[in-house]
């Protein structure tokens, strides 16, 4: 058959790692598509050692790919949202088919790229842009397609993960460890993206779309980054028997979805507390198989290529099928698509962390117990630690029960304006992650 020729659209970390994999893996990936992929045009605006481009077709105008005739796949790995856009909508009405490892640009104008796709009879592959390596996007699309999935939760963002991690375990500094996740090839062009939870919330749009088949819905979620998690708090939940990840949570309630990301307590015992350093993990609870848990590298040059190259191949196979009868986009028939509304995030309930400050004089904590206690809150644990003899004030740390938002806004509001709270009060939300 004849060969599948690839052009591939920026030649970065994930680029050349992309070019790598197809060519050294060659021989296996043309025994598993049936037939042979090449790379043939390569568009970058400069060249990157790490991939040996010799012999291949290379051009500054990353838009000379897009217009080749002898391309059949477009590979856009420039990321951006802006000419990446561009790219692929005129590869898409062109009739190629396209590969691409672009969060930003699926979560934020993938419907309308869908749309356009679906109507030239086109596929747009997307397994790289959530999770890097793991085949998370098959695994939810395909693999769990017998289920109603109940929720989705993952630690998503490796730059994130790996602050975190560096944080609790060596004490390190939060910009110290930016730096070095910056250097190892893991953080966004901006890490803004990664800190604050925008990357993460890129994905998990994409992956609440699969997973409940709602329209791509980003400018819904709610997105709370890492920066203001300290040292103390890291300890202090460890102490308690819990972890804080930065955790993309998606779950299907009767009033509507959860899509929201944020630094999450998670109890030490469960498996995707453990995921440290760079690495991502997904879990998925549904209901007929129950919880699954996906756990792989979430970035870099090859990992995210694994994801890429598979793409190619299955874009390979459905060249010669009927695009009716294609695996869809977001896993459900664009036709069945559901309109259930995003919850805003004072709707949603959660378990707590909290850390107030208090000056230590008799009664603080009775007023602050029956402040919870009139706005329905439960206390499930609580820790006071000793008192810091140069300012005499006192940590209060509590673990609460499950609570509407709403309800524990309203109670922390008139905690704060108590005379013996200094400050405002830490809150971090806690998951118990067992359907
Ligand atoms: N900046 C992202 C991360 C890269 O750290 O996970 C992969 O999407």
């Amino acid at each position: 058959m004849k060969p599948v020729n690839v052009g591939i659209v920026g030649l970065g970390t994930v680029g050349s790692g992309t070019f790598n994999v197809l060519t050294r893996n060659a021989e296996d990936i043309t025994r598993r598509a049936g037939r042979a992929i090449q790379v043939t045009h390569v568009g970058a605006r400069r060249d990157n050692p790490a991939a040996d481009t010799s012999g291949v077709k290379v051009s500054r105008d990353v838009a000379d790919v897009v217009a080749d005739p002898n391309v059949d796949v477009i590979v856009e790995l420039i990321g951006g949202t802006t000419l990446a856009k561009d790219l692929v909508l005129a590869a898409i009405a062109s009739g190629k088919h396209v590969v691409t490892a672009n969060k930003a640009l699926i979560a934020e104008y993938g419907n309308e790229i869908f749309a356009a796709a679906e109507a030239k009879g086109v596929n747009v592959a997307f397994e790289a842009a959530v999770a890097g390596g793991i085949p998370i996007i098959k695994a939810i699309r395909e693999g769990l397609s017998a289920n109603q999935i109940q929720w989705v939760a993952g630690i998503i963002n490796g730059t994130g993960n790996f602050i975190l991690t560096e944080m609790k375990e060596k004490g390190r500094d939060f910009a110290d460890v930016l730096a070095e996740a910056q250097a190892l090839g893991y953080a966004e062009a901006d890490p803004t993206f990664d800190v604050e939870g925008i990357d993460a919330a890129h994905k998990l749009t994409i992956l609440a779309s699969v997973a409940f088949g709602i329209p791509l819905q980003f400018d819904k979620a709610y997105t709370e980054g890492i920066s203001k998690i300290t040292a103390e708090d890291v300890s202090y939940a460890d102490e308690l028997g819990y972890s804080i990840k930065h955790l993309g949570m998606t779950r299907k309630t009767d009033a509507g979805i959860e899509l929201r990301v944020h630094p999450t307590l998670i109890h030490k015992s469960r498996l995707i507390a453990n995921v440290n350093g760079v690495m991502n993990a997904v879990m998925a609870m549904s209901d007929a198989v129950g919880p699954t848990l996906y756990y792989g590298p979430g970035a870099g040059a090859e990992p995210t290529a694994s994801s890429v190259v598979a793409d190619i191949v299955d874009v390979a196979r459905t060249l010669t099928t009927d695009p009716d009868n294609r695996v869809p986009h977001l896993a459900f028939n664009p036709n069945s698509l559901s309109d259930t509304p995003i919850l805003p995030i004072d709707q949603i309930g959660t378990a707590y962390y909290l850390r107030i400050t208090a000056k230590d004089t008799p009664g603080v904590m009775a007023k602050v117990a029956t402040i919870l206690s009139d706005s329905g809150i439960n206390i499930e644990s609580l820790l006071q630690k000793e008192v810091d003899v140069a300012n005499g004030q006192v940590p209060i740390i509590m673990i609460t029960r499950q609570v509407k938002e709403q309800s524990m806004n309203v109670a922390l509001e008139k905690i704060e304006i108590q005379e013996e709270v200094v400050g405002s009060v830490m809150r971090i939300r806690l998951e118990q992650l067992d359907g």
